[in-house]
């Protein structure tokens, strides 16, 4: 199993390192890569919604309302409480 995953930023041409088991939000926020928003960091609001294009990873527990299960199909998620199991490739949602 891998310590760090690499997370790209299709739309943004931009990628950074997640270490196991960190979500991706928090460790963007703590490699100064601003591109996802943050809002409340517990998965209730979806100010950080992402969808992922690429990638196995895992998503903690979230708010119906703010992640409705189409757009889970869909492969949204909540990068506050998304953990890469691999590396991912992932976009910005509204770009
Ligand atoms: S920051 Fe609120 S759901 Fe992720």
């Amino acid at each position: 199993m891998a310590n760090e995953y690499r997370i790209f930023v299709a739309n943004k041409s931009r990628e950074y390192l997640c270490r196991h088991g960190q979500n991706i939000l928090s460790s963007s926020i703590e490699q100064g890569v601003r591109v996802i928003k943050r809002g409340c960091l517990g998965g209730g609001c979806g100010f950080c919604k992402i969808r992922v294009e690429a990638g196995q990873y895992e998503l903690g527990k979230v708010s119906i309302k703010a992640l409705p299960a189409e757009e889970r199909k869909e492969g949204f998620v909540l990068a506050c409480k998304t953990v890469p199991l691999s590396d991912l490739v992932i976009r910005i949602s509204g770009d």
